[in-house]
């Protein structure tokens, strides 16, 4: 049976361990440009057996947040070219998370002030991070977004098509489409943002069909063999909601099952909270899913994600539970995470003020066992 150290392939990605890198967002690429900065974070983690960059989104109209790296500036695809080159050199693998914020995003952060898109004008609620005129940052409420129309969605799904050419243009040996939190796949997937009247709302083949034109049109550009997804069946992040996730969910990894993709990645419970949340009134079957997931012939790789740690990451692997397993919080504060779980040694602490925004402090300062030594 194998163990987190195990090596194994995802598609047509080889990965050295079972031990991935979850996405995470750090807001220290101003101007949506990597920097020199990015690229000593990415390297300082490149152990991992496979990194998944922070969402990076694939158009102005994706972005939701300040000082976010993109995907859709020339500079950016040069920037990236560093963090991949990089990464490569010490021998690691790296995915770039393509992501589409849909209505979780402010007008200021829109071109020319515009409202930010949805499935429906439903707004988000809750809050996004801008950086105002004079430079200082802030907290403030997402903009109403309004619907797209129908015959814009097109538009939308060869955006994400770009963006993995983008993606491979940089370096990277894939992509995760962020189909998870509340952004907007999650959005076309869920009866709380979409109420639409078209073939894009409505019953569980509709509100899927958003997420698999994204999925076949990324496939189609570079190879399903260098496409993941990632899912939260059940999360409550950005204010989403569905009213019966279970089948939606068993729909959707149904339909990825016959693709060819890398890996499908899944959020179990609340993104970065309670692992048994729910919704729908039922707990969520995650064995089942992947069940159906095999059965319709996927062979992607597995990976689990929220609140592991080694113990509990480890039973997932040798269970035969999870392929492999995405570990968040564990990774910004320990860069040599693999080293430091062979060893078993101490873990450094993650420090939750610096998480978003700001420089070299609480980014590329964790200490790795050989700096400490
Ligand atoms: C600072 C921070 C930034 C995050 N950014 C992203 C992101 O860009 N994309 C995403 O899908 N999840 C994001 N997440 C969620 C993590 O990928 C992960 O699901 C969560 O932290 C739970 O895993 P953990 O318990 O191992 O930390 C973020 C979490 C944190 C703490």
């Amino acid at each position: 049976m194998a163990n987190l150290f195990d090596p194994t392939k995802f598609g047509d990605i080889d990965i050295a361990n079972r031990i991935v890198m979850a996405p995470l967002t750090r807001n220290r690429s101003p101007k949506a440009v990597p920097n020199d900065l990015n690229v000593t974070y990415y390297e300082q983690r490149a152990t991992a057996g496979l990194i998944i960059t922070e969402g990076t989104p694939i158009t102005q109209q994706a972005q939701g947040y300040a000082d976010v790296p993109g995907l859709y500036l020339s500079e950016a695809v040069e920037g990236w070219k560093k963090v991949t080159e990089a990464v490569h050199r010490k021998g690691g693998k790296i995915v770039t998370q393509v992501w589409h914020v849909g209505r979780v995003s402010h007008v200021s952060l829109q071109k020319d002030g515009a409202a930010p898109v949805a499935p429906s004008a439903i707004p988000a609620g809750g809050k996004t991070y801008i950086i105002n005129p004079d430079g200082s940052g802030a907290f403030v409420e997402t903009s109403a977004p309004r619907a797209l129309e129908h015959d814009e969605i097109a538009g939308v799904v060869a955006d994400f098509a770009k963006g993995a050419r983008a993606a491979i243009d940089s370096g990277f040996d894939g992509i995760e489409i962020h189909g998870a939190n509340g952004y907007l796949i999650d959005q076309f997937l869920k009866t709380g943002a979409n109420q639409r009247t078209d073939e894009y709302g409505g019953s569980i083949e509709n509100r899927a069909r958003f997420l698999l034109e994204v999925v076949d049109a990324a496939a189609k550009e570079i190879g399903a063999g260098r496409v993941g997804i990632r899912l939260s069946p059940v999360t409550p992040a950005n204010n989403i909601e569905d009213e019966q996730p279970q089948p939606l969910f068993n729909y959707v990894v149904e339909q990825l099952g016959k693709r060819g993709l890398a890996f499908i990645h899944v959020i179990e419970g609340a993104t970065g909270g309670d692992r048994t949340f729910t919704q729908g009134g039922k707990p969520f079957d995650y064995q089942g899913l992947k069940d159906i997931y095999r059965k319709a012939g996927g062979t992607g790789g597995w990976i689990v994600n929220n609140g592991y740690d080694q113990n509990s990451g480890s039973k997932a692997v040798e269970s035969g539970y999870a392929d492999a397993v995405a570990f968040g919080k564990l990774f910004i504060a320990n860069p040599d995470l693999v080293q430091r779980f062979k060893d078993k040694a101490p873990l450094n602490a993650p420090d939750n003020t610096t998480f978003y925004g700001g420089g070299a402090k609480g980014y590329t300062d964790y200490p790795s066992l050989d700096s400490a030594a």
